[in-house]
């Protein structure tokens, strides 16, 4: 879970990766490193130099030693610690016994201590605590004057996942890459490639991207690319255009990522819903492939937010398209041999696309007969190269590491899909059509919930010192409690824990005393009263209460209410949302943390 960049031209390398490691600090920033190969004209040699300590990439940056790299190849790394602690020793990148061979690795060498041993035994000395330092080492003892032969014997050796950049003063004209089961990309330029683990990292260079597929090898030089397999077999590859601005990337005068991206969610749901979705037509989805009359159950699997998504269109699903709608995380149903054959609709849900658990479920459910279906935002990342079939969410990149619009963009698309099926399927519901109009409103309605952030900030200020905060809501409701609790979590660190209303009697209660802060959420007219009575009992035991809701609820005894705008009640988690979104930003805020970089958390977990 680590972040690796790569360039190749006639400009300085430093810069530019610099800039491609700051924008991959999401994905871990322990430590962070670079090795170049410096060119001494006079002597006509090229020298590998490389400069790395624990910290982050600014320090990198800023280190003195970083000003003498002055080569136009180079390769960089910024770390999320796996093995072995955040150290020196430990950064990337790592070099073998003969010092011609730099390393850069994101992934986990399963292996690596039998490598360690073999090594050992082969006079080796290895010098850090990393998996990764084996795989230089491997190149090394595998090298005989041809390097793809000796990166490809290494890649046999190898188990686990692997993206990985080589280079070496042997061949100062290349960069070798290689990946499994770990992201990397291509970005192509005139007379200079770059690489890096995922598109905005280079996006403000080029628009044309290769993308490496599992086991396979590219030579990067200035001015060309080829590909080979992992027996080195010539392949054929052409870039894609990437439409995405590259000006979405930067903060755009926002003090944050997670704010810029919770402001975006009214344009990037209406992406999202583009020209898929009409009143008058039928909804188009390009899934005309699939015969959805030939599924008797649907599973929908993700982790975090993209599962919390799941929850809160089970019901969608459920009530449009009639097939019993399950909910999984990924990491459980991967291990728990789940009830699956070709009649079934496996749906994958992944920001970025490079989850680990998910991507194991996926294969899980292919092997198992099932067509599986995903929802990704990560254009060409791993899972849409596995999955049978791909709809993307239109969200743009998301930075931070706490997830907004992917998550209101995912409920989006899940809903279309859910309309989808139903009209494939023939159900001629009658709310379907409501429930159309509803979703095309979304945007504006998102609109009138972001006006809401100052009120919202006000009441974060009276909670910003909690230790603990409790959620509680009802159907789609509980749901967004869920997601509201972990946003919570992720970025201010306050306990926080979700609970079913209903539940509240059953065990949780007994937590309530004078002072606890309870957060309800209500937007079902159905079920209203009943958690209303819940976040009353709580009130008598002496709890403030912040509502969030859409009901005409006046109640003096509620500390303070985040009134939203009223909607379908299945869509209601789209804009329930925002708020508990605003709210975990303004604490995290108060408290004075990096709210974009959380502690201990990396923005894609592409390990298990
Ligand atoms: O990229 P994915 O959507 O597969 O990521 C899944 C989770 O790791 C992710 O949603 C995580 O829970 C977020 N940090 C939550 O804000």
């Amino acid at each position: 879970m680590c972040g690796i960049v790569g360039y190749n031209g006639e400009k300085k390398a430093v810069p530019i990766l610099i800039n491609g490691l700051l924008s991959l600090e999401y994905r871990g920033y322990d430590s962070a490193g670079i090795a170049v190969l410096n060119n001494y004209s006079k002597e006509k040699k090229y020298k590998l130099e490389i400069v790395k300590d624990k910290g982050r990439v600014i320090n990198l940056k800023n280190n003195e030693k970083t000003k003498n790299l002055i080569g136009n190849i180079g390769i960089a790394h910024t770390r999320w610690a796996t093995h072995g602690i955040p150290s020196k020793e430990n950064s990337h990148p790592h070099i073998d016994n003969t010092v011609k061979f730099a390393v850069v690795h994101n992934g986990i060498i399963e292996n690596y201590i039998l490598l360690r041993k073999k090594l050992i035994n082969n006079g080796y000395k290895l010098y850090s605590e990393t998996d990764t330092e084996v795989i230089p080492n491997l190149i090394s003892m595998h090298y005989s004057g041809d390097i793809l032969k000796a990166v490809s014997d290494t890649m046999k050796d190898l188990k686990g996942s692997y993206a990985i950049e080589v280079i070496s003063e042997f061949f100062p004209d290349r960069i070798i890459i290689a990946k499994k089961d770990s992201p990397l990309v291509i970005g192509s330029g005139e007379k200079e490639n770059y690489i890096a683990s995922d598109i905005p990292a280079i996006l403000s260079y080029t628009n044309k991207f290769y993308f490496l597929d599992d086991e396979e090898i590219a030579v990067v030089k200035k001015d060309s690319v080829e590909f080979y397999d992992i027996n080195l077999s010539k392949i054929q590859k052409t870039t894609k255009t990437i439409e995405w601005d590259a000006q979405s990337n930067e903060k755009n005068g926002y003090e944050d990522f997670m704010l810029k991206e919770i402001y975006e969610q009214p344009n990037a749901v209406r992406e999202t819903i583009g020209s898929r979705l009409s009143l008058s037509e039928k909804t188009n989805l390009n899934l005309e492939y699939i015969d959805f009359k030939k599924f008797n159950r649907i599973f929908i699997v993700g982790c975090g937010t993209a599962m919390h998504a799941g929850m809160a269109v089970k019901p969608i699903f459920e009530k449009f398209c009639k097939l019993p709608t399950e909910i999984d995380i990924a990491s459980e149903f991967r291990y728990r041999n789940p009830l699956i054959d070709e009649h079934t609709l496996c749906i994958f849900i992944s920001q970025s696309g490079e989850t680990a658990d998910t991507i194991a479920a996926l294969k899980l459910a292919k092997s198992l007969n099932a067509t599986t279906l995903s929802i990704v935002n990560v254009i060409g990342s791993s899972i849409t190269r596995f999955s049978d079939y791909t709809i993307y969410t239109h969200a743009g990149p998301e930075i931070a590491v706490a997830s907004t619009k992917a998550y209101t963009c995912q409920i989006t698309l899940l809903s279309i899909l859910a309309i989808y099926i139903s009209e494939f399927l023939g159900y001629d519901d009658k709310n379907l059509q409501s429930f159309k109009a509803s979703l095309l409103k979304l945007p504006e309605k998102l609109k009138k919930v972001l006006e809401q952030s100052d009120t919202i900030k006000k009441y974060a200020k009276k909670l910003y010192n909690q230790h603990d905060l409790y959620f509680i809501g009802r159907g789609s409701d509980y749901a967004v409690c869920m997601e509201g609790s972990l946003k919570l979590k992720e970025i201010s660190y306050i306990h926080s824990e979700a609970y079913a209303s209903g539940e509240l009697k059953h065990g949780p209660i007994a937590l309530i005393e004078k002072n606890t802060t309870i957060i309800g959420v209500i937007t079902d007219s159905i079920t209203a009263k009943k958690t209303l009575s819940n976040l009353e009992e709580s009130i008598s035991r002496g709890a403030d209460v912040l509502l969030v809701t859409n009901q005409n609820i006046d109640n003096d005894k509620i500390d303070f209410t985040v009134n939203i705008p009223s909607t379908h009640p299945l869509l209601s988690p789209i804009l329930s949302m925002v708020p508990l979104q605003f709210f975990a930003y303004y604490i995290a805020k108060l408290k004075n943390l990096d709210v974009d970089k959380p502690r201990n958390l990396a923005k894609s977990v592409t390990v298990e």
